[in-house]
C-alpha cells in the first residue's frame, strides 16, 4: 500500500520528517527512540500546540526556533515521584552508600532527573547517611523546563504526603516533612538539599560524558530508547564510572540483552543495581 492510501504509512513518514527537523535543524536526536511511544508523544504535541498534523508541526518548528523548548518539554516525559520504588532506595542505602563512604569525595550523576523528585530523594538519603557534605551530584536532563522546575523544588503537597510511606519503606530515619515546608496545597523542598547539586542540560544521545562518577542513577529513561541506543548510552556510563562504580537503572529496564552489559555485574537484579567490573 502506498502512503497516499495507508494513513499509518503516511503518519510514519510525517514522524520521520519531524524527527529529521529536530535533528538537522536543532541537534536533538530522537531517531533511536522507540517509535510507538515517540509517535504517541508527537501526536499529543500536535493537539497541545493546536496543529492539524505532524507535518504542520514539523514545518512550524522548522521555521520558529522559539518553539523548540516547548517541543522538547512535550516530548520528554518528566513523570517521577519521590522515593519511587522504595526497595531501590533501601538497596542504595544498605549496599551502595556504605561502599561510597570509603571515598573522601563522592560524585553522583543522576541522568534524566525530570522535575527533581529523585534528586531530592537521593539528597535525603545522603544526608541521613552523613555523606551529603562530601558529595557532588550532577542532575541532568534534556528538558530545560523540567530542570527549571527541579531547581525551584515546589511540588503539590499531596505528592509529598503520598511519598511519606515510600520514604519509610526506603529506610527513612526521620519524617519526610522534616525536609519541606508545606503551605496550603504547595510544598517547597528544603533548598539545602540541592546545595551540592549542579543541574545541567545534557543529552544522553548526543553529548559526551563529563564526570568521573562513583554512582550513576538513570532510571526510567533507557526504556524510551531502542536496544541499539541503550547500548550506546550504557557504553557512555561505563566510560564515566570509576572502576567498581555503581549503576542503577529503572526496575522495568534491563541490561541483560545489551553487549555493554558485559562491563557490569549485577548486584541486585530486583533493584536493577549493577557494578562496573574491576575492583577500585
Ligand atoms: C520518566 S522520566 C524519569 C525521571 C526519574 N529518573 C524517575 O525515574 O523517576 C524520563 C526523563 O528522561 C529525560 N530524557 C529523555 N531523553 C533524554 C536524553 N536523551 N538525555 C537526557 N535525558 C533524557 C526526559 O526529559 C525525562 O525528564
Amino acid at each position: 500500500m502506498s502512503p497516499e492510501t495507508d494513513p499509518a504509512l503516511l503518519e510514519e513518514l510525517e514522524v520521520d520528517l519531524f524527527v529529521e527537523v529536530l535533528h538537522r535543524r536543532y541537534g536533538y536526536d530522537f531517531r533511536d527512540y522507540g517509535r510507538a511511544s515517540l509517535t504517541r508523544r508527537i501526536r499529543n504535541l500536535v493537539s497541545q500546540q493546536g496543529e492539524q498534523s505532524i507535518a504542520d508541526l514539523a514545518a512550524r518548528v522548522l521555521h520558529q526556533p522559539e518553539r523548540i523548548g516547548d517541543v522538547i518539554a512535550g516530548l520528554s516525559v518528566p513523570v517521577s515521584e519521590f522515593f519511587r520504588d522504595p526497595s531501590v532506595f533501601l538497596a542504595l542505602r544498605e549496599v551502595v552508600l556504605p561502599a561510597l563512604s570509603t571515598y573522601s569525595q563522592i560524585t553522583i550523576w543522576q541522568a534524566g532527573c525530570a522535575r527533581g523528585e529523585e534528586v531530592y530523594s537521593l539528597a535525603i538519603l545522603l544526608t541521613e547517611a552523613g555523606l551529603y557534605d562530601r558529595t557532588h551530584i550532577f542532575a541532568t536532563d534534556i528538558s530545560d523546563a523540567a530542570l527549571a522546575s527541579a531547581k525551584e523544588g515546589i511540588y503539590p503537597s499531596e505528592d509529598l504526603r503520598d511519598a511519606a510511606r515510600r520514604y519509610l519503606a526506603g529506610g527513612g530515619t526521620h519524617t519526610l516533612s522534616d525536609y519541606y515546608h508545606a503551605r496550603y496545597d504547595r510544598a517547597k523542598m528544603d533548598q539545602r538539599l540541592i546545595s551540592r547539586v549542579t543541574f545541567a542540560n545534557h543529552n544522553l544521545v548526543t553529548d559526551e560524558v563529563f564526570c568521573e562518577a562513583h554512582l550513576i542513577l538513570c532510571r526510567n529513561v533507557l526504556i524510551y530508547f531502542t536496544d541499539v541506543l541503550q547500548d550506546r548510552v550504557l557504553g557512555k556510563f561505563a566510560t564515566s564510572l570509576v572502576r567498581g562504580g555503581f549503576l542503577c537503572v529503572g526496575t522495568r529496564e534491563n541490561l541483560q540483552f545489551s553487549p555493554a552489559a558485559q562491563k557490569f555485574h549485577a548486584i541486585d537484579i530486583k533493584a536493577q543495581l549493577y557494578r562496573l567490573q574491576g575492583k577500585r
